[in-house]
């Protein structure tokens, strides 16, 4: 029989079941795909920019991979995107809850627009909660010893002087993550975070409005560390290695990937 990734048991991921927040673009489409090469049974790409999501779906191949609309501040279409999950595919193994925006205005503190701020935290905070929240309920309902992972931010742990709200709502995701580790670790569920530098994807290009290269040369100033450049594989090998038996006994983590942040050089 032809071996597919997902009958290889050598691959680190093989059989899993896997859903993916903002997996239509940046991060979270490129941890999609390393989900899917590492055996993945399926990925579940969760996001709301329905054509390219499909596209990537397609791409990766609707046997490995499907595409589901979600947006992740409504709780209803959350809960019927686990419930979907678990009904074709019996159980979730995987949660990387990776869905994210930041405000193009400045959002300085004397400045803060609330309504900007009111949006901007209904995706990143509550939509991060609410996925994290059924695929918890799911796993425990399930028994199963799943894992989750968060995307947070170097500005979930340093300050800033701009962008307020995303600082704040990153902030969160680190509560967030480690309030869960705690209730979950009963039940053998791993909850742990990836916090990026800043990199070149398509929600900082936009923001910088710049292309791919010139927005790498930005972010080159944030990090210390010479002779490498953050590209969205370095974090999707770091949520690879976070939802892994290899880091079987670490949970409450917030794995930097930040090349030694640096507020510039
Ligand atoms: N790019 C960076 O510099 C950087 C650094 C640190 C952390 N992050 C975080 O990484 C995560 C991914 O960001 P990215 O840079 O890959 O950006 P991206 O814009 O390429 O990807 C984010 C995805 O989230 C989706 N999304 C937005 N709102 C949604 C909603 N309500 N429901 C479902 N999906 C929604 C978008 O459609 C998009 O596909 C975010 O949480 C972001 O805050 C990014």
């Amino acid at each position: 029989m032809e071996e597919t990734p997902s009958t290889n048991t050598s691959l680190r991921l093989s059989g899993k079941i896997a859903i993916v927040t903002g997996g239509a673009s940046g991060i979270g489409e490129t941890t999609a795909r390393v989900f899917a090469n590492e055996g993945t049974r399926v990925v579940v790409i969760a996001d709301i920019q329905d054509a390219l999501g499909e596209q990537v779906a397609a791409s990766i191949g609707y046997q490995r991979c499907i595409y589901v609309h979600c947006d992740v501040t409504d709780e209803d279409q959350v809960r019927s995107l686990i419930q979907s999950t678990v009904n074709t595919y019996g159980q979730i193994d995987i949660m990387f809850s990776n869905a994210g925006i930041i405000n193009s205005t400045n959002q300085t503190l004397m400045e803060l627009d609330m309504s900007e701020l009111d949006r901007l935290l209904a995706v990143n905070v509550r939509g991060m909660a609410l996925c994290v929240k059924h695929a918890a309920r799911a796993m425990v309902e399930q028994r199963v010893r799943g894992s989750i992972v968060c995307t947070g931010s170097i500005a979930g742990s340093h300050g800033g002087s701009r962008s307020t709200d995303y600082i704040m709502s990153k902030h969160a995701v680190l509560g967030l993550m480690r309030a869960a580790s705690v209730q979950l670790a009963t039940h053998g569920i791993r909850v742990n975070s990836v916090s990026p530098n800043g990199l070149a994807t398509p929600l900082t290009c936009k923001l910088l409005e710049m292309s791919e290269e010139n927005a790498q040369e930005v972010y080159k100033n944030l990090a210390r560390l010479e002779g490498v450049v953050l590209t969205p594989k370095h974090v999707a090998d770091a949520v690879l290695f976070l939802v892994s038996n290899e880091a079987e006994f670490i949970t409450g983590l917030d794995l930097r990937v930040d090349g030694g942040f640096v507020y510039g050089k």
